[in-house]
């Protein structure tokens, strides 16, 4: 088997801001309480007609654009998320239509939070098993989040907490060294009570009472959370490291699940790393879950926090409960050369052929179905 190799990335938020102050003026909070107990500032809120799949779709083309590749080169597409546009079809199935991605297998992945590093997980093995003489597989992974479609604005615990997002990685085996070195996994459903969505799922079907007593929304048990965060980001990590070899003094960046600043500091010490170690922007746009570690990712890597061969651990917690982490030794030399003007070019054109074939695929089913006779 081949390393996998992070080659492309991406990330998109909506344009819609909601600060602290603006939550202030509608519920008995404060931005101070917010910014103290969370470390969050703002966060982004989808708009009208933004999905999960038309934001994964977003990140997805700037990770193709940077990886320099087309859509009908993807093999997989992995869509991380707890807020699908539909239970069914895959949001990964929609992503995969609208990037025009031909050759691409698609499916969801349901793991909370943790959601992102068990998708690159599973990518990683399934390039790599692919791997052989003349190919180079490659996979779509993106978490992406409408979190703001399922929160109670009424409940000032946890409407703060979450923001909407997503962010996409290309990964490729493609036979160069280094790349993701190791992935540690864990579950405990006992605690699958602490985060949950009641309803809408086969144990309480959507009813007038499931949607008269809110439970449409995420319910959370905020202290038990903490704590089991506190300790499982910092096992997941020592993990993920142990098994490739690593000790926690040779990372030169953490890129954790952005759920609470507290919650980071805490790792942190567990870590004995120094908080700059530890990349934190949950201040801009909360809690974005399975989208929140690719963000974070991008936005380290356009800040020049990472550079080639250093050793990054991506490690999250969520709902399930879930957590993980992966290691990895970044290959990509950084920063990446500017793509010339004729290959950005490339991408509207494709974006036109991806539009252009979802209608024409549409209208073939639709005479499809037309021509069985009774
Ligand atoms: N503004 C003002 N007061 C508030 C607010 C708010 N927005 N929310 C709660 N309070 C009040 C409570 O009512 C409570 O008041 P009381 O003492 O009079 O009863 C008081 O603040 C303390 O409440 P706690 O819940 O004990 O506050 P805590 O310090 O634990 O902070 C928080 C709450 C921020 C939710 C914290 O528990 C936390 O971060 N937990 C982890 C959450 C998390 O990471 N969730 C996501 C993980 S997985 C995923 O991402 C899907």
């Amino acid at each position: 088997m081949c390393p996998a190799h992070i080659v492309g990335w991406g990330m998109y938020v909506p344009e819609r801001v909601m600060t602290n102050d603006e939550l202030a003026r509608t519920m008995d909070t404060t931005d101070e309480w917010i910014r103290t107990r969370t470390g969050i500032e703002e966060r982004r809120i989808a708009g009208d007609g933004e999905t999960t799949s038309s934001m994964a779709t977003q990140a997805a083309w700037r990770a193709l654009e940077v990886a320099g590749l087309r859509p009908s080169q993807v093999d997989l597409i992995i869509v991380a998320t707890a807020t699908p546009d539909y239970v069914f079809p895959a949001t990964a199935c929609l992503v995969q239509d609208a990037l025009g991605a031909g050759n691409a297998a698609a499916f969801d992945l349901s793991a909370g939070c943790t959601g992102f590093v068990y998708a690159l997980g599973v990518a990683v093995d399934m390039v790599a098993a692919r791997d052989g003489p003349g190919q180079t597989p490659t996979a779509l992974v993106i978490g992406a989040e409408t979190l703001s479609r399922i929160t109670d604005w009424n409940d000032r615990a946890t409407c703060v907490l979450f923001g909407d997002g997503a962010g996409a990685v290309v990964v490729q085996a493609n036979g160069s060294p280094g790349g993701v070195l190791s992935t540690f996994l864990g579950s405990d459903g006992s605690g699958g009570d602490l985060l949950y969505l009641p309803g809408g799922g086969s144990e309480e079907p959507a009813s007038h009472r499931t949607v008269s007593e809110r439970r449409h929304y995420v319910r959370m048990r905020g202290r038990e959370v903490f704590r089991f965060a506190a300790r499982a980001m910092p096992d997941a990590a020592h993990r993920a490291l142990e098994q490739a070899g690593l000790a926690a003094a040779d990372v030169a960046l953490v890129i954790p699940h952005q759920a609470n600043q507290r919650i980071l500091e805490a790792a942190a010490r567990m870590l004995n790393l120094p908080p700059e170690r530890i990349y934190s922007n949950l201040q801009r746009y909360g809690n974005t879950s399975a989208a929140s570690i690719p963000i974070a990712l991008c936005e380290a890597v356009e800040e020049g926090l990472i550079q080639r061969d250093a050793v990054v651990v991506c490690v999250g917690f969520g709902a399930g409960l879930t957590w993980g982490a992966t290691a990895l030794r970044w290959s990509v030399p950084l920063p990446a050369a500017p793509p010339a003007w004729w290959e950005r070019a490339r991408y509207p054109l494709w974006q036109g052929y991806a539009a252009i074939r979802s209608v024409a695929r549409r209208l073939m089913w639709w005479l499809l179905g037309r021509s069985v006779k009774d």
